[in-house]
Parts: C-alpha cells; sequence; structure tokens
C-alpha cells in the first residue's frame, strides 16, 4: 500500500500511517499565483494499491479539488487500485431535492470521483446511513461512535443519571447504537429547520426521556454553526439537566462557532480529527479525539 496524503489531511494522514506501519509519502504541490494548483505525485506506483487521504471541509471546493488532482495523478501513474479516504465529506447534507429546482451537490460529488477512477472510498460519519448506497463503488463508512463511547467511560459517565441525546430526529440511528454500547437510556430532540432561511428552531424532547437526568450526553455528527447543539442544549437545562456536554465527529465550525460554544452552557465539547481545527479556532473546551486507528483498521480490510 502507498499512503498520499493532501493538504487538508496531513496529521491524519501521518497517524494512519504509523498506525499501518507505512511510510506516508509526499505529494509535489504548486500553487500558481492565480490559485490553480498543480499536484504531482513523485513516487513509482505502477500497479500498486494506492491510499489518497484527503478531507473535505471548508474550503470545501478547495479540498475537493485538491482531490480530486490526487486521484487523477495517482491513476496516470499507474496505480491498480486507488482508495479514496475522506474523513468528511463535504457536501453530504444535500443529498436529496429538498426543494423543486435544487442540485443534489453530493450526487456530483460522487460523480466525478468515480468518473476519475476511484476503486473504494473510505468516509467517517456520513450524515445518512443511505450515502454509502449512492456509490457504485464499495465504501467503507467508519463510525467514532466506539471512539466516544470509550471516552464517555473514560469519563465516568455511562452512569443512569446520564442520558444520550441526538440534537434531532435525524441522528436517532447514531443515538440508538452507541447507546447500545453503553446500555444508557437516549432520546431525541425535535428540530426543525426552515429551508429557505437555513434557521433552526427546537420545540421539544421525548416526554419523560430526561426526568430524574443530570447529565445530558448530545451525540451528532457534525457542528457547523453550533445552533443545533446550543438550541438543544437551551432546552434540556430548561427541562432540568445540570451538566450538557457533546460529542459530535466533524468540527467544521463555521463562522462564531467557537466562541459561541465557549460561552455556552455547555460544559465540553469533543470532536474528532476529520477535520483540522486551525489554532485560532481552538478553544478552553474543545478535545479532539483520533480516528486514526478506525481508519487504519478499515484500510487493512
Ligand atoms: C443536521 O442534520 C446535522 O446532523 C447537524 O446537526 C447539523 O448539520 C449541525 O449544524 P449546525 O451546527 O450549523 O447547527
Amino acid at each position: 500500500m502507498k499512503l498520499f496524503a493532501g493538504t487538508s489531511s496531513k496529521a491524519l494522514a501521518q497517524k494512519i500511517a504509523k498506525v499501518l506501519n507505512v511510510p506516508d509519502l509526499s505529494v509535489e504541490q504548486h500553487i500558481f499565483p492565480d490559485g490553480e494548483r498543480r499536484v504531482r505525485i513523485p513516487e513509482k506506483i505502477v500497479g500498486d494499491s494506492v491510499v489518497v487521504v484527503q478531507s473535505a471541509y471548508p474550503p470545501v471546493d478547495t479540498n475537493y479539488m485538491e482531490l480530486f488532482f490526487l486521484i487523477d495523478a495517482a491513476k496516470r501513474s499507474g496505480a491498480e487500485f486507488v482508495t479514496a479516504v475522506v474523513p468528511y465529506f463535504g457536501y453530504q447534507r444535500q443529498d436529496h431535492i429538498f426543494r423543486d429546482g435544487e442540485a443534489v451537490s453530493l450526487e456530483v460529488i460522487i460523480r466525478i470521483l468515480e468518473s476519475l477512477g476511484i476503486d473504494s472510498l473510505v468516509s467517517v460519519d456520513m450524515h445518512s446511513v443511505k450515502i454509502p448506497d449512492m456509490f457504485t463503488v464499495p465504501v467503507r463508512h467508519v463510525s467514532a461512535l466506539s471512539v466516544f463511547a470509550e471516552e464517555i467511560k473514560k469519563q465516568g459517565w455511562n452512569t443512569g443519571d446520564s442520558v444520550l441525546i441526538s440534537p434531532d430526529m435525524g441522528g436517532i440511528a447514531r443515538i440508538k447504537e452507541i447507546a447500545d454500547i453503553l446500555h444508557m437510556s437516549y432520546a431525541a430532540v425535535e428540530k426543525n429547520r426552515d429551508r429557505t432561511t437555513g434557521d433552526i428552531t427546537v420545540t421539544s424532547v421525548q416526554e419523560g426521556s430526561v426526568i430524574g437526568k443530570k447529565r445530558a450526553i448530545m451525540v451528532d455528527d457534525m457542528i457547523s454553526s453550533g445552533k443545533t447543539v446550543l438550541l438543544g442544549a437551551q432546552l434540556l437545562k430548561k427541562q432540568g439537566i445540570e451538566e450538557i456536554v457533546v460529542f459530535a465527529t466533524h468540527a467544521v465550525l463555521s463562522e462564531d462557532a467557537p466562541e459561541r460554544l465557549e460561552k455556552s452552557l455547555i460544559k465540553h465539547v469533543f470532536v474528532t480529527d476529520t477535520v483540522v481545527v486551525p489554532e485560532k479556532k481552538q478553544f478552553a473546551k474543545l478535545s479532539v479525539l483520533s480516528v486514526a486507528p478506525l481508519l487504519a483498521k478499515a484500510l487493512e480490510k
């Protein structure tokens, strides 16, 4: 296996390579004055199984273009089997037409990747479990829930006075899965999103689910603006929950999400390294857990 890291996933690729005991090979990159990018794989890879690691978080279009070029470079250089590891798969939330006239952005990205000739794809906590079925190549869908469950146990939060909460009904399968691992109770918040403005409202949490509970552990696939978990936290507080912690796989952290979360009533936020959190977006309440061992395991299969 020859593993190459794109610029959005350098540290994660290094960790994966370390677990797999393979070299993390470098790619030549050049950005021209007009912003266009040239990538080159200097290594001989004819007949090899090549893995390209590049996450598609913001700037999502730029990171995708680099991924496309890396795959093309690998194919043209004679790789026999190309696996794209895209830890955060940008555009996945637009997985169908919500309103007439919209593009299905996710399908566009999938078509591009497949037309470039990827042979398989690995990604982490995709927005819906149905997304892998939209590909014609095999997809290994890795879940960070086992990492979250370990941390919850380490913190001693897998107790009767804690409840696992999905901040929306869309995350119910996810919350059931982690509740099964931890043998804990769970519930979901009822959330609505205005499709035109993107505004979120939360209305309720399943009746009776938080009675007698002291701590709520919210689990979600991603934090972008942070509004979903913040509104969920406010609702839970009103229901008498004393302590709220959040686990979310992808730390997209758009706009002023870091400040919003730091100042909020949420006690701590755990994310993974599918998205790199730059220094200016880091905040005291944030901890990053690694999914590198899970990705390495998926690549071994
Ligand atoms: C939505 O369905 C997702 O699971 C997340 O809850 C959502 O994308 C988070 O976005 P934000 O942080 O902007 O509320």
